[in-house]
Parts: structure tokens; C-alpha cells; sequence
């Protein structure tokens, strides 16, 4: 008899379980709004916005964008401080000023209309390997694969790889192009698998008992469903201490600017110094400006990308009404209209309640 290679012909329990992964999402897969859509602009958005936030987020977030910005010319045509505006508090900018750049090439490449050709797709401005197989897969239904997080978990457990986080990345891809339907049905096979990671297969504690897989996972029986995947080595986070002023006149709020280049730039915040350390340098430790202390009003806790922030919100007065760039007073009624950091939505809750910040 010939031997059976393992990477040709998969065995049986792995077909069964295909089927029983693909009905469980058929039943009880979440109504999610772009579920509800076959528009690739629309589903791209919500790739975009997902990759990086909790759906129940992301929801609000992506149907305030649609309305916004309708379609791909509304975004290309967008002005920049706008779509920024609709990103606040979502992170990582540079995301949102890919998606009107990818926009603007696609109306100027595709007349519009969003590529159905995975080259084409990829050769936009901020659209990775992910965003071109959700995108192909969901509303084209195109034969691509994907990888995220949620699938890289699925899979190793599955199929009991261990391997370094980014190993297993690559061979997640290997074995999510194998699995991935070639005829129909690539949309929904991707989606079961992302919604299985993020419902029953998860991180901490997976949900063996309800999972349609778990009779054909390798780690469930070898006891690593806890084990695998292997995390990442992260490096320990930085603190940062910041004093983040509070600062009135009249009706105004005292505002700054970020840089154009680095770390949120030219996204809005509170007028903020970085008391300690001193690398790195996320924030000026002085501002350009003589101000008077006031009391504190509070501390706030905040995590970006390997630094764990520590902020006292601290009032303080000004002597003089000019302020020049990056500074800028704005009427606090108007501050929900800016492109604010994550950080300065915070803050501005925490000093005035809720100022149109949502
Ligand atoms: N996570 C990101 N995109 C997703 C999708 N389309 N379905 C389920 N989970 C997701």
C-alpha cells in the first residue's frame, strides 16, 4: 500500500471536524453588523478597525465611519484631521491615514471600486497578508487564507505545533492555506476559525466542552491546550510618569499638538511633560510655556506599546491668553471634535466628565 503523506491526504478526523467547525459557526456565530454585508469597502474597514480591538468596540466605531464616509471616494476624499477624528481613541493612527491613502489609490488605480486581485490588493498603501485574505475571502468569497492572532491559536492547538511565536506564525500561514476551502466557502471557513479563537478557543482557560474541534485536537489530548502557542517574549514595560495639565480660561481648554512625525503625531492631548524617564522620550519635559500649578485632580493609568503610563492630572493657570503652536485654546464644548489621543479622551473624561467624547 502506499504510504499516506500527512501533508496530501489529511486524515479522516480532520475532515469531520472541518464540517463540525463550519456548522457550529453556521449556528452560532455572532450578528455582527459587516456579517451583514457583502460591500468589500465595508468589511475592509472592519478588518481594519478588528485588528486591533475588541468587537464590541469596534462596533460603535465602524458604523459612526460608515456614515461618515459612506464608500471608498468618500474616505479618499476625506480631509485627513477628519478620518483621524473618526479614529479616536482606536490607535495605532497610522492605520487610519493608510486607509485614506489606500482610498485615494484606489479610486485612482480601480476607478473606485475595491480590487478583486490579490496583488492588486496588497500593492495598497497599509493592506497586509490579513486584510487581503479577510477582505478576497468575505466579499468575494476568493479562495485566500488568513492569519491573526485568534487563528495562529486555533490551528496550534489543533494540530499541537510547538514552535516560537514566530515560527508559528509562519507555519499557521502554511496550514491555514492548506485548510482553506479552494471552491466555495473560503469566507466562511475563515471566519469560524477567527470566531472559534475568539469565543471558545481562547487565550486563558479555552472552552474544550463546547468546542465542535475538540475531538480531533491534538493539544486537548496531549494536555496543551494551557501550553500552546508559546507566547511571545515581550519585553518588560516601561514606566512613565507624565503630569498632564489641566488648564481653563473662560469657556477654553488649553490643548497641544503632537509632532507630524513619531508616535501619535499631530494627534491632540492635553498639554503634557514626562517627568521620568528621560529615554524614552515620549513627551517633552518641559512645555514652552510658564504655568501656575494648581491642586492635582487625579491619576490616571494608561498602556501603550511597551509602556505602562502613570498620569497626574494636574490644574494650572496661565498668565498670558496668547499661547502659540502646538498650543491652542478650544472651547471645551469642541473638544470631542478633535483628533484625540486615546490618552487625551481620558484624561478630558476624568477632568470634565464626558465632553462629547464619544
Ligand atoms: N476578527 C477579525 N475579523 C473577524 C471576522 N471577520 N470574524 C470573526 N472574528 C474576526
Amino acid at each position: 500500500m502506499p504510504k499516506r503523506s500527512t501533508d496530501t491526504a489529511a486524515p479522516a478526523p480532520e475532515f469531520a471536524a472541518r464540517r463540525e467547525l463550519l456548522a457550529w459557526y453556521a449556528k452560532e456565530r455572532r450578528d455582527l453588523p459587516w456579517r451583514r454585508t457583502r460591500d468589500p469597502y465595508a468589511i475592509w474597514i472592519s478588518e481594519a478597525m478588528l485588528q486591533q480591538t475588541r468587537v464590541e468596540t469596534v462596533i460603535g466605531y465602524w458604523t459612526r465611519f460608515l456614515a461618515r464616509f459612506p464608500d471608498v471616494r468618500a474616505l479618499a476624499s476625506a480631509d485627513e484631521s477628519d478620518v483621524l477624528t473618526a479614529w479616536s481613541g482606536l490607535g495605532y493612527y497610522r492605520r487610519a491615514r493608510s486607509l485614506r491613502a489606500a482610498a485615494q489609490a484606489i479610486v485612482a488605480r480601480h476607478d473606485g471600486k475595491f480590487p478583486r486581485d490579490a496583488e492588486a490588493v496588497r500593492a495598497l498603501p497599509g493592506i497586509g497578508p490579513y486584510t487581503t485574505g479577510a477582505v478576497l475571502s468575505i466579499a468575494f468569497d476568493q479562495p485566500e487564507a488568513l492569519v491573526d492572532g485568534n487563528v495562529v491559536r486555533v490551528l496550534s492547538r489543533w494540530f499541537a505545533h510547538d514552535a516560537p511565536a514566530a515560527a508559528a506564525q509562519r507555519w499557521a500561514w502554511e496550514r491555514a492555506r492548506e485548510l482553506v476551502p479552494k471552491s466555495k466557502g473560503a469566507g466562511e471557513w475563515n471566519q469560524a476559525l477567527m470566531e472559534l479563537g475568539a469565543t471558545v478557543c481562547t487565550p486563558r482557560s479555552p472552552a474544550c466542552e463546547r468546542c465542535p474541534v475538540a475531538k480531533a485536537c491534538l493539544a486537548r489530548a496531549r494536555g496543551l491546550e494551557n501550553v500552546l502557542p508559546r507566547a511571545k517574549e515581550r519585553p518588560e514595560p516601561i514606566d512613565v510618569e507624565l503630569v498632564a495639565w489641566v488648564v481653563e480660561r473662560g469657556g477654553d481648554v488649553l490643548v497641544e499638538q503632537r509632532p507630524e512625525t513619531g508616535r501619535m503625531a499631530g494627534l491632540w492631548q492635553l498639554p503634557t511633560e514626562q517627568r521620568s524617564p528621560r529615554r524614552p522620550q515620549l513627551f517633552p519635559a518641559e512645555l514652552g510655556i510658564e504655568l501656575t500649578p494648581g491642586p492635582e485632580l487625579g491619576l490616571l493609568r494608561h498602556a501603550i506599546t511597551h509602556h505602562r503610563i502613570r498620569v497626574v492630572l494636574q490644574r494650572g493657570t496661565v498668565g498670558r491668553a496668547r499661547v502659540a503652536a502646538p498650543l491652542r485654546w478650544v472651547p471645551k464644548a469642541e473638544l470631542g471634535t478633535l483628533a484625540l489621543t486615546g490618552m487625551a479622551r481620558k484624561a478630558l473624561a476624568a477632568a470634565f466628565g464626558r465632553p462629547n467624547l464619544e
